[in-house]
């Protein structure tokens, strides 16, 4: 089952009557009772808002069109990192966003999705050479992190000269971090691109570039969530003043593209969707206007904020408890599906949203409980001492803001299975019954038990058996 497509104008009507995100996503819940996606057997879903990320698409591409000189050429590739799901990076290929990629799985995605090589970008730090060879044939755009990748790629491309991939290098600024260290990518030490103020490192790039009249692409990532706007700007600033030297030294324009990278952050505190990419691209091109003047061309590799508002895990309490005095609700979304709030819940807050056993928004007092999930660790929390309305067994929770990097990274604690995920659009005309007005398509089907065997040593079930003669490495 899929979901038609409609024009811009009959969706933007649609939202403004519908009252936005938070009400559609109101409809979806109630919809995805009504109409049994939530059973028994699978009592956790993940939904997906259709309309949203080609909102989310559309603003991306907006922004920038209005702050870069006309013609020029702009690339935004989404990090498929964030949401690793074919439906999505198709529906995305649709909106004109490509493909950021940093694993041979990655790079599968897209290609399944249709994402063209001239949309998809290469950026794991570890490439093997069999992975670059491989960018070159395709004819994709590959970000080398280190001289030793480099060195690789001399003899790669000395090899297929007539490879049709740009190729670009990665530097770190070395600006500094943000608000959470395991996604701040330009500090000093940090193990991404070539350390910028690292001593001699500035003249060996400028070096390496005159010798490589091919690699014409500086690319830097100041870092993901928490790092601060103005800090990414600065990122930025540093890769064109460095790419400004390279061309000046060589004597012609031989970078040509600037690739951005990623990391506006998300709002995780209410469903306003802030900082904008207006914000953002406007901020860049007062920042470093050079870049902004039609010589350059640009890539961004934005992944959270694409996807994140965009998706909600609905989970039923399994039952309803209190431990010291505080109420507890057992639900089936835990580390499974949130597994950075699980083990840093500082650093990841979730908002969680409580509906009745009927998926309308609960009218039950609030009061402050724990919502848990169901791996067996004691720190399995969604959320600890939370003011919601009471829950109840059989209601449901909706762990909001969870489109980017949740339910689509699945994590295997306790042999948990991968939940269904279900794009949802309304239909204009709404429909008569409650939950009709709602449509749902299959992004990925729910894993099963069986798979969970199979993916877990089930067909070598005898292969560590001490009357085994050898192990022997049959697949
Ligand atoms: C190189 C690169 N680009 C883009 C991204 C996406 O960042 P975000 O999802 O914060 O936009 C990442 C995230 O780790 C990254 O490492």
């Amino acid at each position: 089952m899929g979901l038609n497509r409609e024009n811009d104008r009959d969706r933007d009507d649609r939202n403004v009557r519908a009252g936005g995100a938070p009400a559609r996503r109101d409809r979806a819940v109630r919809a995805a009772v009504v109409q049994g996606l939530l059973t028994e057997e699978q009592p956790v879903i993940a939904l997906l808002d259709v309309d949203g990320i080609r909102a989310s698409a559309a603003a991306l591409r907006t922004a920038f069109a209005e702050v870069t000189a006309p013609d020029t050429a702009v690339l935004h590739a989404f990090a498929v990192k964030a949401t690793p799901l074919v439906p999505v990076l198709r529906l995305l290929n649709d909106e004109g966003i490509g493909a950021e990629v940093a694993s041979p799985g990655e790079l599968a995605l897209a290609r399944a999705a249709g994402v063209p090589a001239e949309h998809t970008v290469l950026d794991s730090p570890a490439k093997t050479t069999a992975e670059l060879r491989e960018a070159l044939a395709l004819g994709i755009a590959v970000n080398a992190d280190n001289p030793q990748e480099l060195g690789r790629l001399d003899a790669l491309v000395a090899d297929a000269p007539g490879h049709r991939s740009p190729i670009g290098l990665r530097v770190n600024p070395q600006v500094g971090g943000g608000s959470i260290g395991a996604l701040s990518t330009a500090t000093a030490t940090s193990k991404f691109g070539v350390a910028l103020r690292d001593e001699g490192s500035r003249a060996w790039v400028v070096r390496a570039c005159l010798a490589r009249p091919w690699l014409t692409r500086l690319h830097t990532h100041t870092g993901s969530q928490g790092v601060p706007l103005e800090l990414m700007a600065r990122g930025v600033r540093a890769a064109y003043e460095l790419a400004e030297e390279i061309n000046a030294a060589v004597g012609r324009q031989q970078i040509d593209t600037l690739d951005l990278g990623g990391g506006l952050p998300v709002n995780f505190a209410s469903d306003e969707e802030t900082p904008t990419y207006a914000t953002y691209a406007r901020l860049l091109r007062d920042t470093v206007p050079g870049l902004f003047d039609g010589r350059y061309g640009l890539v961004t590799e934005f992944g959270r904020s694409l996807l994140a508002k965009h998706g909600t895990v609905l989970a039923r309490v399994e039952y309803a408890k209190s431990a010291g005095g505080r109420p507890i609700a057992v639900t089936h979304a835990g580390a499974q599906l949130a597994t950075r709030t699980v083990y840093d819940p500082a650093s990841w807050p979730l908002r969680v949203a409580a509906y009745d056993a009927e998926g309308r928004p609960s009218t039950a007092q609030a009061v402050a409980q724990d919502v848990a999930g169901p791996a067996c660790f004691a720190g399995d929390l969604l959320a600890e001492n939370r003011t919601l309305p009471l829950l109840g067994q059989g209601d449901l929770v909706a762990a909001l803001d969870t489109g980017a990097y949740y339910f689509s990274n699945h994590y295997a604690y306790n042999s948990l299975a991968r939940p269904g995920i279900y794009g949802f659009a309304e239909s204009p005309d709404g429909g008569d019954n409650v939950g009709d007005g709602v449509r749902f398509a299959t992004v990925r089907t729910p894993q099963t038990v069986e798979e969970i065997v199979a993916e877990s040593g089930g067909p070598h079930a005898d292969a560590l058996r001490a009357d085994r003669e050898s192990l022997p490495r049959d697949r």
